[in-house]
């Protein structure tokens, strides 16, 4: 359905979407304290914003603060499936062009980045960096900066960068201790569990549960499963993170050793084919696999769609393969299981990976002059500052370096 310039599912839904994002506002201290800082000063007076996020209530937070800093905001979804309707349509109200709506199609999710890029914006956010990459292959023209807000989205820039095609500063926002040590790990850890419980009201406790991947996001995943009474084992392929895993309590394996007696299967690796063939003729029947990382790709889905002799839909978002006289299921088509069968990390964790998001914007719009053609850290002031300043709107008070620890500190 076309309104003006947006394509968006339900208008009425705009109520539901309003109370959706008061909720979520309500517990995002940091970006209310963020606006009544620079909220005079429209430090985004005009500005044009292309965002390509998870359309979540939280997002709405975002959005609705880039619009009191002065910012013009133009939205498409970073994944199909992970659309909320209701905040499509509150934002549609408040005057944002926005272009995605839930269960829209691979082909529609691409035209959504085309219809923002076609926008002109002149810094562009984005989850996954499939806008960047759309950027760069079809004009970049007016695109002064750039943020990215997760793990998989800024492997891809470092590559562009490696290669010296990057076109125009990037703030790597994961990389942000405010951000992955906190959203990636009990962000995803609860809404990656609470994505599975919901597809699936299985019970947890006593289930086999492999994670695949001990970085933020497998190490919350791995920690909430095990809170919910699960036996968990953790594959790894980096030394480290593997004597991390087994330091920490948890079963420690290859892949290859764990999938027959595996329940639930949970990839978070950022990479491609970690669940293939070669484990899935090895599982037993009965088992749930499901992804909680960035694409679709961390389950070898083609290798089930084309050799199972039958597969249909259970309930939504679980879907059932009959393969080698196995029935093997699918959550959420193996896109990211907490955004598409949940509704995404909670309000408290992404104020903060939110507050990054604002601030970097904002640093982009005063420095991209001066800043190279690269992927930049979160400036260590903001990051601090959102810290400092979560902390604050929790109410937590912590000590400070007396002056005698401070020349300590600066003594050898
Ligand atoms: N669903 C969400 O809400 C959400 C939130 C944050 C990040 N992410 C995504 O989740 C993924 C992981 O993010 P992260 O921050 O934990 O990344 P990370 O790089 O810190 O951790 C990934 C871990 O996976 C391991 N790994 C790589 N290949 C493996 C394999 N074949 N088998 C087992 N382990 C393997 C790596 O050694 C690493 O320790 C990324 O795609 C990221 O973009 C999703």
């Amino acid at each position: 359905m076309a309104f003006n310039n947006s394509r968006i599912g339900n208008s009425k839904l705009a109520e539901q979407g309003l109370n959706s994002w008061q909720w979520a506002n309500s517990r995002m201290g940091v970006i209310s304290r963020i606006l009544n800082e620079f909220g005079k000063t429209k430090p985004l007076n005009q500005t044009k914003l292309g965002l390509c996020l998870h359309i979540t209530k939280e997002t709405s937070v975002l959005v609705m603060a880039a619009l009191r800093l002065g910012a013009k905001v133009t939205i498409c979804s970073a994944n199909p499936l992970s659309v909320q309707d209701d905040i499509v349509a509150f934002l549609f109200s408040k005057g944002v062009s926005v272009f995605a709506r839930r269960d829209e199609t691979v082909k529609q999710y691409k035209e959504g980045i085309k219809e923002v890029l076609n926008r002109r914006p002149e810094v562009l956010v984005d989850d996954g960096s499939a806008m960047h990459i759309v950027a760069h292959s079809s004009g970049s023209e007016g695109i002064v900066g750039g943020t990215e807000e997760t793990t998989s989205g800024i492997r891809r820039l470092k590559i562009l960068e490696k290669r010296g095609k990057l076109k125009y500063p990037v703030i790597g926002v994961n990389d942000a201790l405010s951000k992955h040590l906190f959203d990636n790990k009990y962000g995803t850890g609860q809404s990656t569990m609470d994505g599975i419980i919901r597809i699936t009201n299985l019970l947890i406790a006593g289930k086999n549960i492999v994670v695949c991947g001990y970085g933020s996001v497998g190490k919350g995943i791995a920690i909430r499963a095990r809170g919910f009474g699960a036996i968990v084992t953790v594959t790894e392929t980096n030394a480290h993170r593997a004597l991390e895993a087994h330091m920490d309590g948890f079963i420690v394996k290859r892949l290859i050793d764990a999938v027959s007696e595996g329940d639930i299967f949970i990839t978070c690796t950022g990479q491609i084919h970690v669940i293939r063939k070669e484990h899935i003729i090895k599982m037993k029947s009965g088992s749930i696999l499901a992804n909680a990382g960035h694409f679709d790709i961390e389950i070898d889905t083609k290798y089930l769609k084309s050799n199972c002799d039958d597969r249909y839909l259970v309930r939504r978002y679980l879907e059932c393969f009959r393969i080698r006289g196995k029935r093997v299921y699918l959550l959420s088509s193996g896109r990211v299981v907490n955004l598409v069968g949940s509704e995404g990390n909670a309000p408290e964790v992404m104020a903060m990976s939110f507050a990054n998001q604002l601030l970097s914007i904002i640093y982009i719009c005063r420095n991209h002059r001066k800043m190279k053609r690269a992927v930049h850290d979160v400036p260590m002031e903001i990051d601090q500052y959102v810290a400092l300043t979560s902390l604050k709107s929790l109410g937590i008070k912590i000590d400070k370096l007396t002056d005698i620890q401070l020349k300590y500190s600066n003594s050898y």
